[in-house]
């Protein structure tokens, strides 16, 4: 059985491919390589899955609805899994088209897709992001919390693609899920990402940027957790007609000075801080209430930070010994 999986040069892509792989998946995959961090780097995901399976990939923009249409109907996926956007809080200030090509028109190509794929289509399992919950200082979120408040146009299209997913779900009785991930860490990992920003510097004897004087908490969650939950839900389609949301995070925030000694330990050396102010855009805390996923799928997060940093500090030394990267733009 077929999937296609758009962003599948991204980081989460690259993880939910491999694993579709070893279960024996036909995936294709599909993705625009954009320059919004080192192409060098999406590359090199694609080329990590090689040998893996039954693995084909598409280089086309999501904006491109007639070539979407045209892959979807070549193709005829019975699963969708729609991973690509142009993700980064921070960036949504400087460049606010990306987000409403990558995350608005795009994401309603791969909504017409699937409309058109009609009774084809078992379901469509779609990233959304716990950045919808907005500005707020205490959790855990549910998925059933208001969420009219975003902080920043990455949030408020995240938001959309929900609506626009609930809309299409009931309107063509798709089987549609979204996921609200948080925080994600983990080898083959994002260049744009404080996690990494901080290791690349704290391994350069550089001082690390701590905004808002590190009083910020982040539910920091291992790739392999999000992986494992991305995969139950695939294996339990929506009904048809049904539009679900579910959180995926590791339910135990982290304060980011803890995360910081956490990563000095990770890395054996000692980091040096600038404190600085909150960032426009940037949330005080993002904190998953994941009981919905346990209920419904059996899932729950087994990673702690304390395990999963060090794997990727290990990646991040091994992949810097044999190749550059570009410095991105800083999401937590
Ligand atoms: N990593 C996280 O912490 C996190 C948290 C919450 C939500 N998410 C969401 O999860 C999904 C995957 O995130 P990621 O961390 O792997 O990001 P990523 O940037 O590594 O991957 C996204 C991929 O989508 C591709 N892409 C972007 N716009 C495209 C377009 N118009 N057409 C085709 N391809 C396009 C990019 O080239 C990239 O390879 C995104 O939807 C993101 O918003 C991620």
């Amino acid at each position: 059985m077929t999937i296609l999986v758009t962003g599948a040069a991204g980081f989460i892509g690259r993880h939910a491919c491999a694993r579709l792989l070893a279960a024996g998946r036909r995936v294709v995959g599909l993705d625009n390589l954009n320059p919004y961090y080192d192409p060098a780097l999406k590359r090199d995901r694609l080329a990590s899955l090689a040998g893996l399976g039954d693995f084909s990939f598409h280089r086309l923009d999501l904006a491109d609805h007639a070539a979407v249409a045209d892959l979807a109907r070549a193709e005829r996926p019975r699963t969708i899994l729609h991973l690509a956007a142009q993700a980064g809080v921070r960036y949504s200030l400087q460049d606010p088209f990306a987000y409403a090509q990558s995350n608005l028109t795009g994401h309603l190509s791969v909504l017409e897709a699937a409309r058109a794929l009609g009774g084809g289509l078992e379901h469509l399992v779609y990233a959304s992001s716990s950045s919808v919950y907005g500005n707020r200082a205490e959790g855990p979120f549910k998925e059933t919390d208001p969420v009219d408040a975003p902080a920043s146009l990455y949030a408020a299209t995240k938001r959309a693609d929900e609506l626009m997913s609930a809309t299409y779900a009931r309107l063509y009785t798709l089987p549609i899920t979204g996921l609200r991930f948080f925080t994600v860490y983990g080898p083959w990992g994002r260049p744009d990402m404080a996690y990494w920003m901080f290791t690349q510097k704290i391994l350069a004897g550089e001082p690390i940027d701590v905004f808002n004087e590190g009083r910020l908490k982040r539910d920091f969650t291992f790739i392999d957790d999000i992986v494992s939950g991305v995969d139950a839900v695939l294996k339990s389609p929506a009904a048809r007609g049904e539009h679900r949301l579910y959180n995926i995070g590791n339910n135990d925030p982290v304060e980011l000075l803890d995360f910081i000694a956490a990563l000095e330990r990770a890395t054996g050396r000692k980091a040096i801080k600038v404190m600085k102010p909150m960032q426009p855009g940037d949330v005080l805390s993002t904190f998953a209430d994941i009981s919905a996923m346990k209920r419904d799928f059996g899932w729950a997060p087994t990673t702690r930070l304390a395990d999963g940093l060090p794997v990727f500090v290990d990646w991040y030394r091994e992949r810097t010994s044999t190749h550059a990267h570009a410095p991105g733009a800083g999401s937590i």
